[in-house]
């Protein structure tokens, strides 16, 4: 798997706005808008700072997918993720190897609708996979 490239490192946070402004005082710069995901019902916020990209992840009320994992986690971060450029491929190679998929592969409207999914490693916890290619 040594085509996987880190795109970022997922955080959750309960309030984005004044997360962003509290990594803005480490140094972090906004690399987006803040972009709301309808599917996953978060709010969504990329920012950089030494060439390392975070995604502020904050969920929109307790219907989200992630207001479970912030009851639990608190502001932190949750998963990294991985630039693929064959999705389907890295799935079934790290399902065969005991990484086991918690969703379906799905459109990120954070990231040019191009597909992500999420996964599940008994030792390491969740990490995400990324298309790194334009759907369609
Ligand atoms: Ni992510």
């Amino acid at each position: 798997m040594d085509h996987l490239k880190i795109h970022h490192i997922g955080y959750l946070v309960k309030h984005i706005d004044k997360a962003a402004a509290a990594f803005k005082q480490l140094g972090y710069a906004a690399a987006s808008e803040s972009v709301w995901d309808s599917h996953r019902k978060i709010h969504i916020l990329f920012m950089e700072k030494d060439g390392y990209r975070i995604e502020l992840v904050s969920p929109a009320d307790n219907s989200s997918v992630i207001s479970g994992l912030i009851k639990k986690y608190k502001n932190s971060p949750y998963h990294i993720c991985y630039e693929t450029p064959d999705l389907d491929a890295a799935l079934a190679a790290l399902a065969s190897t005991g990484f086991t998929a918690i969703d379906a592969p799905a459109p990120a409207p954070a990231l040019q609708n191009r597909r992500v999914v999420f996964l599940m490693s008994p030792f390491l916890g969740m990490i995400e996979l990324l298309e790194n290619r334009l759907p369609g």
